[in-house]
């Protein structure tokens, strides 16, 4: 009987599984969602246990739809939204808070407090970390959990307390608190962890007063995991990857050499750039990351990161129910003139990067007697696609231009979006056949691991293309159009 690997990718608005044979090919997938939170404005958390139960569902259904148990399975991979922060009790297994969220903004006046109190701060988070000092990653995160959840501070003093991104926590659960791990691309998110040399940075833990004992052990991304609990899949099932879920989405879609990009459209929009062996420091305001570490050898990337893609569509479709289904935005963007005049500035969460405004908030601009809902559908699929301009400029200025961008995510299936990404970016813009490929990537780890896959240059050999956009829009016509994006993000900033 065939055996297969497991991938998990545990995202924003819904955990998936994907079954994928020894060839490489998606065999199923399971999804399912699970609700948010926002108990108040800017705040963003989940509870802890529907990430936990979302995964269980979603491998368990996969399995059970194919008459398979954990024997069958060489092993598995878990992905995760990055930075989201849980803190919990290693003796009740309980979390201390609600897992607060990446997108979450509670700690900006904190950093910004820290930033005043050392201007020259950011510099060195920058230099150690790759990251800015924002809300975005951990460290802030944990400050606030410790400080303002009763007893954490204490029980942390006790080493009673562990801090992990979700992946952590899922390793922790699956293995039944054996295993308190992360790995290198997940340390990468946390403000914490000096990437050159793969440490956590004593100076940064004494900043945010954070013990060391709540951190997890740092692996490589395709490592031993430990198993599963022989009661979860049927069979102990051996952990044999983790990865931040854009990582694991540049490995899926096999940007393994240096200048390869991908952009991932899903919650938020995630470009990243292979830089290879080489930590290229943005003079930009991206962010500089780890994109894998394997067998100790580190590969780095440069990332754009922008907080609403999906999310916008999702807002029409659920808060000002504009549209009933995702897939309507294609036909009403269609209908719309290009040059409508709306201009939507998602910066429901603040601005990511370049600007790592926190306080923005979002916008619709150049309303008219005429604009209808197709206009306002088109700003914000637009708006996706100014943004990824947005960081195509900051790369080009850091001195590095992807040789093309390939791009999965949900939103790509809008054939109008991607082709006013390719005019807006004046670039190709390729459309992998696999959508899934946060958990192909991880699964490909831990078919690595597994010696499923020899190597990184076999499993390149499986990436296919689905379509080619290429750019068509005149060059007066794009500089016109950005030109007005970029007056319309002056016109909400908060900071320079
Ligand atoms: O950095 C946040 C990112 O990892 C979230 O990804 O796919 O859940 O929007 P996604």
């Amino acid at each position: 009987m065939s055996r297969y690997l497991l991938g998990i990718d545990q995202g924003t608005t819904s955990s998936r599984a994907i079954l994928l044979n020894p060839q490489g090919q998606i065999v199923d997938m399971v999804q399912q969602e699970f609700p948010q939170h926002y108990p108040q404005s800017g705040w963003v958390e989940h509870c802890p246990e529907d990430l936990w139960l979302s995964i269980l569902y979603c491998c368990t259904t996969l399995l059970s739809r194919h008459k398979l148990s954990g024997k069958d399975i060489i092993g598995l991979g878990i992905s995760n939204q990055r930075e989201t922060t849980l803190v919990w009790d290693k003796e009740t297994g309980e979390p201390v808070y609600n897992a607060i969220v990446w997108q979450d903004r509670r700690t900006a006046a904190y950093c910004q407090q820290l930033s005043e109190d050392d201007p020259k701060l950011e510099q060195r988070l920058q230099a150690k970390t790759g990251l800015l000092l924002d809300p975005y990653f951990c460290a802030s995160k944990i400050h606030w959990i410790l400080k303002h959840v009763s007893g954490a501070r204490e029980k942390a003093s006790q080493g009673r307390l562990l801090f992990g991104t979700v992946e952590t926590y899922l390793l922790w659960k699956l293995t039944g608190g054996e295993r308190h791990c992360t790995d290198a691309s997940n340390a990468s998110r946390t403000l914490l962890f000096d990437i050159h040399t793969q440490q956590w940075d004593e100076e940064l833990l004494v900043l945010f007063d954070i013990p060391r004992s709540i951190l997890p052990e740092v692996c490589d991304n395709a490592a031993d995991f430990g198993c599963t609990r022989p009661e979860l899949l049927g069979e102990p099932v051996p952990v044999l990857a983790m990865a931040g879920d854009q990582q694991a989405a540049l490995i899926g879609q096999c940007c393994f050499e240096s200048g390869m990009a991908k952009s991932t459209y899903g919650t938020g929009c995630f470009l990243m750039l292979n830089t290879g062996k080489q930590a290229l420091q943005s003079q930009n305001r991206l962010l500089t990351t780890v994109a894998y570490r394997l067998k100790g050898e580190v590969t780095y990337a440069l990332e754009g990161s922008i907080f609403m893609a999906g999310a916008t569509i999702q807002w029409l479709r659920d808060g000002l129910k504009l549209i009933q289904q995702a897939g309507e935005s294609e036909a009403l963007a269609k209908e719309a003139d290009i040059d409508h005049g709306v201009l939507l500035v998602p910066a429901f969460t603040g601005l990511g990067a370049p600007y790592w405004d926190p306080d923005a908030r979002g916008a619709i601009l150049g309303l008219t007697r005429d604009t209808g809902i197709r206009e306002i559908v088109s700003a914000g699929l637009q708006a996706v696609c100014y943004q990824s301009k947005d960081l195509q400029k900051s790369m080009q200025a850091d001195g590095v231009r992807p040789t093309d961008w390939r791009v999965d995510g949900g939103m790509v299936a809008n054939d109008w979006l991607m082709q006013f990404l390719a005019d807006m970016l004046g670039a190709n813009v390729r459309r992998s056949s696999i959508a899934e490929t946060t958990a192909l990537g991880v699964a490909y780890l831990a078919g690595l691991q597994a010696g499923v896959f020899k190597s990184l240059e076999q499993i390149a050999t499986l990436w296919q293309q689905d379509k080619l956009f290429t750019p068509k829009m005149a060059k007066a016509e794009r500089d016109r159009l950005y030109a007005s994006w970029q007056q319309g993000v002056k016109r909400i900033q908060t900071r320079d």
